[in-house]
């Protein structure tokens, strides 16, 4: 029903690698962010992408225009397929990191709503809702949207249409697979696959929901 995408957040390259071998088979993308990157360096990136997995890159950029491409033009140099960005900088911020991963071949996703509790402080009032809007005007691939409320990503795709939606929450965040899988393209899942005694099990556990 969705792709799994195995949230990478260990610090070190050893344990990277050894979960993301194992897991290779069991899981669709991997996301990588700054615990990963910056317990290693951006050359990780390079070591992982010859697993042959989609590489996303969960660096949330949010800065001026110009910025935001250097970093996004820096992320697919190094082998990522994917980047994640905030929207609110803006229309033109995020149009840079939409230019730079269809200039490489890649896609960006934007942040519409977070998924822990404290993003309901200034992810509300309209502001998803405006933000999936602007994924739309833009050309952004998809958005990111709660596993750990599933309403709101119905809402959700009613906005953004055929566009993507990767989910994070499920697992270490209460998310139930059963209810989001069939709602989004790519659950996201890390803690409870890398925490686990034995990841490649853990990561098999959600072949059931996988499409
Ligand atoms: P866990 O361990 O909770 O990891 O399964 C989830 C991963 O996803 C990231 N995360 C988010 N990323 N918007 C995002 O762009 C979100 O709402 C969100 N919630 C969690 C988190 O950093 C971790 O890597």
């Amino acid at each position: 029903m969705t792709d799994l995408v195995l949230s990478l957040d260990v610090t070190d390259r050893t344990s990277a690698l050894s979960i993301a071998a194992a897991c290779a088979e069991e899981v669709d993308a991997i996301k990588v962010g700054y615990p990963l990157v910056l317990g290693t360096g951006l050359g990780i990136a390079r070591d992982l992408a010859d697993l042959g997995l989609p590489l996303i890159a969960d660096f949330k950029v949010a800065d001026i225009p110009n910025t935001n491409m250097l970093i996004c033009d820096q992320v697919f140099e190094a082998g990522f397929s994917a980047v994640i960005a905030q929207a609110f900088p803006g229309p033109d911020s995020i149009a840079a990191c939409v230019e730079s991963a269809h200039a490489h071949g890649g896609e960006c996703y934007v942040v519409a709503e977070m998924s822990h509790p404290g993003a309901l402080t200034f992810f509300s009032e309209g502001v998803p809702e405006a933000i999936c809007r602007l994924v739309v005007e833009n050309g952004a691939d998809g958005i990111i949207a709660p596993a750990t409320r599933p309403a709101r990503i119905k809402v959700l795709r009613n906005l953004i249409g055929e566009k993507k939606i990767l989910s994070p929450g499920v697992g270490a965040q209460g998310g139930d697979p059963a209810e989001v899988a069939p709602l989004v393209d790519g659950m996201i899942v890390g803690r409870a696959i890398y925490g686990a005694v034995d990841p490649a099990a853990a990561a098999r556990a959600y072949a059931p929901y996988r499409r």
